[in-house]
């Protein structure tokens, strides 16, 4: 079932003072996100990202096209108690302290006040923001302290669909871990995400599916295997061998293209064009008495993908 479908949507601003042009940032987009799915919206800089989303959250309006979220049409604001949003430069009241922050957002959703007390204080640990910050005034926080802050408002309502904005940004490696764990244990809550990210390292790790944006265009959708294997072509594996040497290995092994050896440090690097070859390397190595290291599919990275 699908959550979140996209119809065409497109989005022209206009730009210039006394000249007035319409500059294109979203041209006929049309995607569906599933339940409990967690799913990454990539693109370069100026692709389009945070005007899809800002378009899905209804801070500006579509020149074109349609979408729905949890089947209500996006005009509809009354699914927003169901569901979550993470802007991309979250701008919080400075001077309210992080728990004081929370506490309103729970205010506005309609919690009473010793709910929103409980749920301000589970999100924020939950989010790791550290205990002795929590009554300090916003405008005194780091980057990654008030990207914390952002993530734990966008969960205050318990949402069915969070819409996260380059959640990673300005986190350090802790950070970004705790995050990316976070993100996973909402998909285990039966939550749907939806995000867009420049660090492709966590999208290959958390997503489920992804789409890929390209000048306010739609230029690939679907689940990262398929969108790898769709590029790579072919199913190429290779095997990592030690003690023994380009030459001797080749002596043993069938005569053809099917095998590619290169040397490497302590060993060699064979790459097969199926995985079926593989027992001919076995045998070569057998008979050669080397040391088999690994067997691993040669699988196109999201980085070749995305720069493809
Ligand atoms: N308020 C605006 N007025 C005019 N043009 C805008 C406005 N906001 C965005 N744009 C243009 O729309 C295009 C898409 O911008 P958008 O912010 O959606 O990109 P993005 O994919 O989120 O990029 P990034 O990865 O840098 O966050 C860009 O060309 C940008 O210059
Ligand atoms: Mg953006």
């Amino acid at each position: 079932m699908s959550v979140v479908e996209i119809d065409n949507l497109q989005k022209d601003y206009e730009v210039g003072f006394w000249r007035k042009r319409h500059v294109r940032a979203l041209d006929g987009l049309s995607l569906s996100v599933n339940a409990g799915e967690i799913f990454g919206f990539l693109g370069a800089n100026g692709a389009g990202k945070t005007t899809t989303l800002k378009l899905l959250m209804r801070l500006i309006f579509p020149t074109g096209g349609s979408a729905k979220i949890l089947g209500h049409d996006i005009s509809d604001v009354s699914m927003h108690s169901r569901i979550g949003y993470l802007p991309e430069n979250p701008y919080f009241y400075d001077y309210l302290s992080a728990l004081e922050f929370l506490k309103f957002c729970g205010e506005i959703f309609g919690l009473s006040k010793a709910e929103r007390t409980i749920r301000a204080k589970t999100l924020l640990s939950r989010v790791k923001l550290d205990e002795s910050k929590w009554n300090t005034q916003l405008r005194k926080f780091s980057k990654g302290m008030l990207q914390r802050v952002g993530l734990a408002q966008a969960l205050v309502n318990n949402p069915e669909i969070v819409f996260l904005d380059e959640p990673m940004s300005g986190l350090d490696p802790i950070g970004r871990r705790e995050v990316r764990d976070l993100i996973a244990e909402l998909r285990a809550e039966g939550k749907t995400v939806f995000m867009c990210s420049h660090i492709l390292s966590d999208i290959e790790v958390l997503c489920d599916r992804v789409a890929i944006l390209k000048k306010g265009r739609l230029a690939n959708v679907g689940y990262l295997n398929e969108l790898r294997q769709q590029v790579a072509g072919q199913n190429l594996v290779e095997v990592i061998l030690s003690g023994i040497d380009e030459a001797t290995l080749k002596t043993y092994l069938p005569a053809g293209n099917d095998f590619q050896v290169t040397s490497i440090p302590g060993g060699v690097r064979v790459e097969l064009k199926e995985e079926s070859y593989v027992d001919s390397v076995l045998a070569a190595l057998r008979k050669s008495g080397g040391k088999l290291l690994t067997v691993q599919p040669v699988r196109q990275s999201l980085e070749e993908l995305f720069v493809d």
